[in-house]
């Protein structure tokens, strides 16, 4: 079924229900994360083609608003379905184009299939308000409001590499099961992923012109598309620079952000500290920290500094290395060069400024081997920046009051974690973290997706999960019967 979305190496886009060659035969060359092959090439839309995109995604949505919830829960469930049944294409387009390992590429795909049967279970049991205006001052009993939702019109989906398949189904599936139609732009390396995902959900029956690809760097057609009068709402994943960026450009078109974070393990003398280790391992290293909800920062108390250290280092050795074509990995080489420069520059600077580098610090290409550093202090890089890599630094602190002053002043405000047997001053330090979740005893992480999914501050604006980002991209519309 993936045969149409290519020829030749060449993909194409979903423009309108018919996959489309690149008008002007203008390609970006998608490299394999892992050993430069070449995955395929994708096209650079132009203005214009964006324009005839948007077009006719404001007349499909006008069409596909009038469908039953029935209908669009049965192509939701198809879609699942299918995306379950393809999951080894995915892979195999995933594992090159961001480098993930086999087991973690099945799990993103498999959880999003989840996710849209969630969604299509979710808006099939949505029920309309009705209120009478009895009880209110000035309230009449003879006003009655009928409160139904309306889908906004046309969302432009933009999602990032690291969750190539979750975070652009996680935006699609709400926005079209409310009614809205989609434009996905997917991240440029990802993009082979995002064009699969599209053709899933062609094949599953949503109309033409309900679910588009607009391909191209966000540098070059970024500020086109976010600020274009067709677009309606913005659902954006991705970094915090390019979330600022958007919100100058977009003018009065409403979003949601999911931006980046430096999520805090914060643990207390009481941790238990086998249990906590164990956590924070696979929170700061799985997918070699490219995950929004790593934890980037561990906050000590000092009286188990050392203990916590010892059981950290024993477990970091456990932390498997390599290329994901041979074998699933922890730590696998990041998406770019880049992106590996700026971790090991974190790394330097760390050094420079005293920090103990206790194990890794070391680079094979753009493969960072997992890196833990203790003494960091708050002058150090590493203590704010988000290093989207295998880089984990260690602040000793006195009290809690420390814990919370230097986890709230951080820019971020994705999560945090707590580390402690006493729930009550768990719940306690919870209370003051300015963070979108707290977690208990458990790594950081985004899951189950049907929870509220939200950062503050730099961390983002809006929420998701399946009834929140229903809730996002719709709106209440009030007819009031007088009699
Ligand atoms: P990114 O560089 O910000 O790119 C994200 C998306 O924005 C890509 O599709 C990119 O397209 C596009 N883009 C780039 N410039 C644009 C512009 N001027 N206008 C509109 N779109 C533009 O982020 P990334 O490197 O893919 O992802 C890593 C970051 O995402 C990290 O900071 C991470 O914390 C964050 N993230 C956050 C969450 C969350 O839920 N809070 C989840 C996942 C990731 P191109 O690829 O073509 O440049
Ligand atoms: O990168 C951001 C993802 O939303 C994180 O999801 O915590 O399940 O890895 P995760």
């Amino acid at each position: 079924m993936f045969e149409k979305i290519k020829e030749n190496n060449k993909y194409k886009n979903l423009i309108n229900g018919n996959w489309i060659n690149s008008e002007n035969n203008d390609y970006i060359e998608i490299k394999s994360v892992l050993d430069n092959s070449t995955v395929g090439f994708v096209p650079t839309m132009s203005q214009k083609e964006v324009d005839f995109v948007l077009e006719k995604a404001k007349l499909a949505q006008k069409k596909w608003r009038e469908t039953s919830l029935d209908k669009r829960a049965n192509i939701l469930y198809k879609a699942a379905e299918i995306l379950e049944k393809n999951v080894g294409v995915f892979v195999e387009s995933m594992i090159h184009e961001i480098g993930k390992d086999r087991k973690s590429c099945k799990s993103e795909v498999l959880r999003t299939a989840d996710f849209i049967r969630y969604t299509a279970d979710t808006i099939r049991t949505m029920t309309n308000e009705c209120l009478v205006g009895d009880g209110f001052y000035g309230g009449s009993p003879k006003k009655t409001g009928i409160i139904k939702r309306e889908p906004l019109g046309v969302v432009l989906a933009i999602s990032p590499f690291n969750y190539p398949i979750n975070l652009a189904a996680s935006k699609i599936a709400p926005a079209i099961a409310v009614g809205n139609s989609v434009v996905l732009k997917p991240s440029t390396q990802g993009s082979i992923c995002g064009l699969h995902l599209a053709r899933v959900f062609e094949e599953a029956g949503v109309f033409e012109g309900v679910i588009q690809t607009v391909t191209g760097k966000g540098s070059e057609i970024g500020d086109y598309i976010v600020s274009h009068k067709d677009i309606d709402f913005i659902n954006f994943t991705g970094s915090t620079a390019i979330g600022k960026r958007i919100t100058n450009k977009c003018g009065m078109i409403p979003v949601i952000l999911e931006l980046g974070g430096k999520d805090a393990g914060i643990v207390l003398e009481d941790a238990d500290l086998e249990h906590t280790a164990s956590q924070i391992i696979s929170g700061a290293f799985s997918y070699s920290g490219q995950r929004c909800t790593a934890i980037k920062r561990v906050l000590v108390m000092e009286e188990v500094h050392d203990e916590l250290v010892d059981k950290l280092l024993d477990k970091i050795k456990n932390v498997t290395v390599g290329n994901p074509i041979d074998d699933n990995f922890d730590v696998v080489p990041l998406i770019n060069e880049k992106s590996a420069d700026f971790v090991m520059g974190l790394i330097d600077d760390a050094k420079e400024k005293g920090a103990t580098i206790l194990y890794g610090d070391k680079r094979e290409g753009n493969l960072i081997y997992p890196t833990l550093i203790k003494n960091v202090t708050l002058d150090m890089n590493v203590a704010w920046e988000e290093p989207f890599g295998p880089v984990l630094p260690i602040i000793k602190v006195k009290s809690y009051e420390e814990a919370i002053e230097i986890a709230n002043k951080s820019e971020y405000g994705l999560q945090s974690s707590i580390f402690t047997k006493d729930i009550n001053k768990a719940l306690n330090i919870a209370d003051k973290l300015e963070v979108g979740t707290v977690q208990i005893n458990n790594k950081t992480e985004r899951g189950p997706d049907s929870f509220p999914f939200l950062g503050v501050k730099s961390s983002g604006i809006g929420v998701q999960g399946v009834k929140y980002s229903i809730e996002a991209m719709s709106r209440p519309k009030v007819t009031v019967l007088n009699i």
